[in-house]
């Protein structure tokens, strides 16, 4: 995972080179970015000894309006877009002020604002500072917009003063990113089967049914449980999305394909997750020529595909099955129906039809039903954190069953 370092002109800033190690034992890809203040307490050339990648010290890093003027001109959007989290520390009651009123006047300030990704920032400045109604209020207007902060520790401070100001430990630091980007250690030695997507069954050379799953809620769940530590195979039907780094991707299409890589891929697994929109019926007979329009309508026979996650549920051993139940009336009569038929440990349920919830959205509304008829509603969470809660429970169902 990608994470850039913007290291601001403070005393502070050397401790940043600490940080850039510790981060790195987290498998974490540090970018830095430095202030021109932060030039003046220790050299980019630390940095980029440590990280091997170059510093990035300027928005206009070369003169004259030639091709790599202007590749360095816009790096700021490539950087913004490619970076999992943006990290501050030390982080000046300058930034905080330019990152509180949109100010971009530098790459770093220019940055926040054109990512996406989480932030993090790690205030270091004069207790006076620190307090002033000035600084507290733009960390209240950050706060309030999501950004993360790491309070500073109180002690001696390089100002020959007492009091709150000096960059928070380096360890804390680094949890705070951890808990923000969920690299947790929890699912350590564990291999999660997760497939996701939509499945394609063709009809002729140029038609195939198929159904809106972006594919989104299956990568939230392979992305978390690879960021907890497990090992991640993702079976995916056919999307448009990012292939996640450090994850075992078997692409497939068809059902039959699906079935045959899950039911394959499933021997490794201790885990396994289905989230994927999986089509229930497939055409009774594939045509190897386009079918061509007639007068009158057209009847298309079909035949049903076969069940996945029930043939799992036959082959479950000690493996935790969760399955998903896409519906859209009924929904807890049905997703308990389908706990027992499927002999899963835990369905996940979405109301398809709810704003905000099931195909192509970037959040979901669920309900996770359990085998000892608990019934856990979660509010409308992005897929990510609803891939957690669902991780979570996992691991509560396998402490129980030991
Ligand atoms: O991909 P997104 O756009 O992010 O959308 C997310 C989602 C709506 C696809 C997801 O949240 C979801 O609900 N996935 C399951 C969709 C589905 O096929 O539900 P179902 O109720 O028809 O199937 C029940 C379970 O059986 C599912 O775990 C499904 O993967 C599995 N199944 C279904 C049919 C089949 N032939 N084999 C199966 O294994």
């Amino acid at each position: 995972m990608k994470l850039a370092l913007g290291v601001t002109g403070g005393v502070a800033a050397y401790k940043a080179a600490e940080l850039v190690r510790r981060l790195q034992n987290e498998k974490l890809d540090v970018q830095v970015v430095m202030t021109r203040a932060a030039q003046e307490f220790i050299t980019p050339l630390t940095f980029a000894a440590l990280t091997g990648q170059k510093v990035i010290t300027d928005i206009f890093a070369t003169a004259g309006s030639g091709p790599a003027n202007v590749e360095s001109a816009i790096e700021h959007i490539a950087v913004a877009q490619r970076i999992d989290l943006l990290l501050v520390a030390p982080a000046t009651a300058d930034i905080l002020g330019k990152f509180a009123h949109g100010i971009a006047e530098d790459f770093l300030s220019t940055l926040y604002l054109a990512t996406k990704a989480p932030v993090v920032v790690a205030p270091a400045m004069n207790v006076n500072m620190w307090e002033h109604p000035a600084t507290q209020q733009n960390l209240t207007a950050l706060r309030a917009r999501g950004v993360h902060v790491v309070d500073p520790d109180e002690g001696y401070l390089a100002c020959g003063m007492t009091g709150a100001g000096r960059l928070a430990a380096t360890e804390s630091i680094v949890k705070k990113v951890c808990e923000v980007l969920g690299l947790r250690h929890d699912f350590t030695g564990q291999t999660v089967l997760v497939t996701a997507g939509p499945t394609c069954e063709s009809l002729d050379p140029v038609r195939f049914l198929t159904n809106r799953s972006s594919g989104k809620m299956g990568y939230a769940l392979a992305e978390a449980a690879h960021r907890r530590g497990a090992r991640v195979i993702l079976v995916s039907g056919p999307t448009d999305l990012k292939i996640p780094q450090g994850v075992d991707w078997v692409p497939v299409r068809s059902t039959e394909q699906m079935q045959r890589s899950v039911l394959e891929r499933a021997r490794e697994a201790n885990v396994a997750i289905m989230a994927a929109a999986v089509s229930d019926f497939r055409p009774a007979a594939e045509q190897d020529k386009k079918i061509k329009r007639g007068d009158g309508t057209f009847t298309l026979e079909l035949e049903p595909t076969p069940d996945i996650l029930a043939e799992l549920g036959r082959e479950k051993g000690n493996r935790i099955l969760v399955g998903f139940a896409a519906e859209t009336n009924n929904v807890a009569e049905n997703a308990r129906g389908k706990l027992l038929r499927k002999a899963a440990d835990m369905i996940v349920a979405n109301d398809v039809t709810q704003a905000g919830a099931g195909f192509d959205t970037d959040t979901n509304i669920v309900t996770l039903f359990l085998r000892d008829g608990r019934e856990l509603a979660l509010p409308q969470l992005n897929k990510f954190d609803v891939a957690n809660r669902i991780l979570d429970q996992v691991l509560d169902i396998q402490k129980h069953s030991k």
